[in-house]
């Protein structure tokens, strides 16, 4: 937990009065929106708009006031938000909480985007981490077949008895792929297939990572 927090409490030192943030998913978000909490508290003036149902809730309570994509002008000026996989081209694997499409909608839309992680997402090849797809639950089945077909067993991910639901009704199929050679790629590919909606792939996107160290130390790259 500190390991998180310490990465996320120096990514909210980019944050400069006046901005539009983008706010990530997840439990290391989640230090980032609390401290973003308290910088508005303290007097920052910022918009947000959140990558989540559940992270627009937080920075609701936090009385962080909270931006739609109707009324931005322009581009988002910074988001910070986690990953599950982080490779040495600061490439990614995001999605593990399900809020993918979102993330990415966000990310896309932002000038920056800063990583933050403890040292544990760190990753020489993305792949360990089964990567998650977000599909639509009309013809699932066969969506599921197109996918395998790209060399993974898609294992379609439940909530209790039922298949999970993304915030946008849709469903995450968890894809483990082992050593994804060519991100970039399999991206591609994965969204050119009829019912997927997107995937947790993250190619060139990210302009910064910031590490929390188990030693206390933050590392940026
Ligand atoms: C949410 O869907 C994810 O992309 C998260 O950003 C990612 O899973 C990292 O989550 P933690 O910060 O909880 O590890």
């Amino acid at each position: 937990m500190e390991t998180k927090r310490i990465a996320a409490e120096r990514a909210v030192e980019y944050v400069g009065d006046g901005m539009v943030v983008g706010l990530g998913t997840g439990s290391t978000a989640y230090w980032a929106i609390q401290k973003l909490g308290a910088r508005v508290k303290e007097g920052l003036r910022v918009k947000a708009i959140a990558t989540s149902i559940e992270s627009e809730a937080l920075a609701r309570e936090l009385g962080i006031p909270i931006l739609s994509f109707a009324d931005l002008a322009g581009e988002i000026d910074l988001t910070i938000d986690g990953a599950d996989e982080v490779d040495a081209d600061n490439h990614l694997i995001k999605g593990g909480g399900g809020a993918l499409l979102r993330e990415k909608i966000v990310a896309k839309a932002s000038r920056e985007l800063i990583v933050i992680v403890d040292q544990s997402k760190l990753v020489d090849r993305l792949g360990d981490f089964p990567l998650p797809v977000e599909i639509v639950p009309f013809g699932c089945e066969m969506t599921l077949r197109h996918v395998s077909e790209l060399g993974c067993k898609p294992v379609l991910r439940t909530r209790g008895d039922e298949p999970f639901r993304t915030d946008n009704g849709n469903y995450i199929a968890d894809c483990a792929f082992g050593a994804i050679h060519d991100p970039g790629l399999l991206e591609t590919r994965l969204n050119g297939i009829p019912g997927v909606v997107e995937n947790g792939l993250f190619v060139g996107m990210s302009s910064k990572v910031i590490v929390g160290c188990g030693n206390g130390d933050v590392v940026e790259r």
